[in-house]
């Protein structure tokens, strides 16, 4: 099946709101033609990015989502309020969110549901440890956080989410992992949605892979035949390279 390659900018904590609207000025001039270009910046800078991009093809996403529609939780964001200033997808579950503010898979999985029943799209990342791989439990690993955090969506639930395996150990290291790393992870993964829902959707799903994709190393890792794109820190963070992957993926 021919999926179209996404590729996505997660800033995380950088941009302050000048940085960001500079950027996203700069992005503009980016020509997607067969790639969905998506950007996340911090909360502080998606109400602004919307308006900059109001008349572009690429997509302003958040970075995170709390499961609770509305309520007493001090310094969380909503899926309403995201809808609200005009934001449809949001990054769940990256590795710095499991790691450094303790999300686990419980977690995770609500604000999976929270999303999807408000209509907000996800990109659902999972990743190893590099011990875990050492120990060669990695496929368990990966298995077990999908399973966990996907798994009981329903077949019409799942076709909103986008899957991003991004290894832990390749994320901001420059170490990529090699291809056949990448090919065999991305292939067990659409193996597990096709042993949940099938061939149609298991071959319409995207799978992006994150860790270390940049200018020199994007068109090979694109051209594996189970990656449908990347989710890019650090080279998403200036033009130049940003555009550089974007053209990687467009072929
Ligand atoms: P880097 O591209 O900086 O390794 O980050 C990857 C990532 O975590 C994207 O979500």
């Amino acid at each position: 099946m021919n999926r179209k390659k996404i590729v996505a900018g997660n800033w995380k904590m950088n941009m302050t709101i000048d940085q960001s609207n500079d950027l996203i000025n700069e992005l503009k001039l980016i020509s997607e033609n067969n790639v969905e270009v998506k950007i996340a910046p911090s909360f502080t800078n998606l109400y602004k990015a919307v308006a900059i991009l109001k008349d572009s093809e690429i997509e302003v996403i958040a970075q995170n989502v709390h499961s609770e529609m509305r309520g007493a939780f001090t310094g969380e964001i909503s899926t309403e309020m995201l809808k609200s200033i005009g934001v449809n997808t949001t990054i769940i579950g990256h590795s710095e969110r499991r790691k450094y503010f303790n999300e686990t898979d419980l977690v995770l999985s609500k604000k999976v549901k929270a999303s999807i029943e408000n209509s907000l799209n996800v990109i659902f990342c999972v990743g190893e440890e590099l011990s875990e791989r050492e120990k060669d439990n990695h496929f368990e690993l990966i298995r077990t956080q999908i399973t966990n955090g996907l798994l009981d969506l329903n077949s019409d639930e799942i076709k909103n989410i986008i899957i991003a395996y991004e290894p832990v150990w390749a994320i901001g290291t420059g170490m990529t992992a090699n291809t056949q790393q990448i090919q065999e992870m991305h292939e067990f993964i659409r193996g597990l949605i096709y042993d949940k829902y099938g061939h149609d959707i298991s071959s319409m799903i995207r799978i992006l892979y994150g860790g270390s994709v940049k200018p020199n190393n994007a068109k090979e890792i694109f051209s594996l035949d189970d990656v449908d794109g990347g989710l890019i820190g650090g080279a998403s963070l200036n033009f130049s390279d940003f555009n550089s992957i974007v053209n990687a993926a467009n072929g």
